[in-house]
């Protein structure tokens, strides 16, 4: 099969990669990919926010499976076009992507059924936002509405700090028209997990659980970032909690998104809190999670294009998905400074034989990989334990260079001493 896929990060690269081992793959091509990524596929020049462009080129090329991969391409109604263009596609139309393109639609879609988060109020005036934190409990999460890479959300820990925080969004538009309107919502405490999940819409089969590490610098300090690593499975995810979160949290949402008439089809991501009082949900991503991806897919010994293909056709209960009893860690390799200003331009070097997934990197003319993004690779290693996969990981990263490559030391350390 000729296969499309739609990104251009270590996500993708991991899908790919994935994907390849499928005896039904063929050529693959990546939009719009990356140098790395020009490695497995064969990548085509479109942005991946310009669907009615990729949507020709599935087209043109008679692409017979295409996977859509990031938020804003969903959101925008990428897997629609190509649906309507009668090209078989991986991932929620336009209605169903909206459980991640608004806060406030997956708040109330949580408080209607019942399905346990935050406390949360929702403003479009900023007057009574202002208002309403003058009198909240502290400290108070404040987040935009939309998309807004991953940056829309302001833990506030003093009264002030959560009314600039209602300020930059509303006042400043520091997400542009993302904080139009705002979610203020109780700040809970607990180890955080990730879940990724298949579903058809009737099915829904979790993935191995992981743990990402959103901080840019060791011991979880400074900015948040797209995530600098990332273990699975993650050790606060129990059996009592799987079922718990099957039970209270991944059924009623897919139940939830059919009543509302919005049958979520590919792969939905739980973005969870294990409270003092049960599992909470953070966020819903209506895609894979990035780095998460690059640590579960390595783990995935089942066929990810039959289980797709499966999803499509609405048998995903008929899919084998099945996991490897293992460990797996990914260190995620950045241009010091990011996630604010970096230098890019450097030449990389890394061994061709490992589990390295190549985000932000560009093909220079004569050929050579040079870094063009914050998080450039994501190394991935996997072990019969955790501390195996953790060591593995680090050490090979020490045979990847580029001239400004900055990495956290300890991803993975708060995992290991829950295990313990
Ligand atoms: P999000 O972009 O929604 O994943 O939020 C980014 C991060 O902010 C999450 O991974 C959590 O660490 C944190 N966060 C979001 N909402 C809350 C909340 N209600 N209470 C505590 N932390 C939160
Ligand atoms: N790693 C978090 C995300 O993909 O949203």
């Amino acid at each position: 099969m000729k296969i499309l896929v739609v990104g251009g990060g270590g996500r993708e690269h991991a899908i790919i990669k994935a994907l390849k081992k499928s005896p039904m793959c063929g050529e693959i091509f990546c939009a719009p990919g990356n140098g790395g990524i020009a490695a497995d596929a064969t990548c085509v020049n479109i942005g991946a926010k310009d669907i009615e462009a990729i949507r020709d080129f599935a087209v043109k090329e008679s692409i017979d499976f295409c996977v859509v991969a990031p938020d804003d391409p969903l959101v925008m109604g990428a897997v629609d076009l190509l649906k309507e263009a009668g090209i078989k596609t991986f991932g929620p139309d336009k209605k169903a992507a909206i459980i991640e393109g608004s806060k406030a639609f997956s708040k109330d879609l949580m408080k209607k059924y019942g399905i346990p988060t935050a406390a949360y109020e929702t403003f479009t005036d900023m007057e009574e936002a202002l208002k309403y934190v003058e009198t909240c409990d502290i400290p108070i999460v404040v987040k935009a509405d939309g998309l807004a890479l991953g940056k829309g959300v302001l833990i506030c820990e003093t009264r002030e700090d959560a009314l600039k925080a209602v300020r930059t969004m509303m006042e400043d538009k520091a997400f542009g028209a993302s904080g139009d309107k705002i979610v203020i919502e109780e700040f809970l405490t607990g180890p955080e997990v990730s879940v990724l999940s298949f579903t058809d819409g009737k099915t829904v089969v979790p993935m191995v659980s992981s743990m990402d590490h959103k901080r840019a610098h060791d011991g979880d300090k400074g900015l948040n970032t797209g995530g600098m690593g990332t273990v699975a499975p993650n050790p606060y995810y129990t059996k009592e909690v799987a079922e718990e979160c099957m039970k209270s949290i991944f059924l009623p949402t897919i139940d939830a998104m059919n009543k509302e008439g919005r049958t979520f089809t590919g792969c939905l991501y739980f973005g969870l809190m294990i409270t003092p009082k049960g599992p909470k949900v953070i966020e819903y991503n209506c895609r894979f999670g990035d780095p998460e991806t690059q640590v579960v897919l390595p783990l995935l010994e089942s066929d990810l294009l039959d289980i797709m293909l499966k999803i499509y056709d609405g048998k995903l209960d008929e899919a084998e998905v099945k996991f490897a009893d293992k460990h797996a860690c990914c260190v995620v390799v950045a241009s010091d400074g990011y996630p604010e200003k970096y230098e890019k331009g450097f030449e990389i070097t890394m061994p061709a034989d490992k589990n390295i997934y190549v985000a932000g990197a560009k093909l220079s003319e004569d050929g050579k990989l040079l870094t063009n993004g914050g998080r450039v690779l994501g190394v991935t290693e996997t072990g019969d334990n955790l501390k195996e996969a953790i060591e593995k990981a680090y050490e090979t990263v020490k045979t990847v260079n580029f001239a400004n490559a900055y990495y956290r030391k300890d991803i993975g350390k708060r995992a290991l001493e829950a295990v313990k």
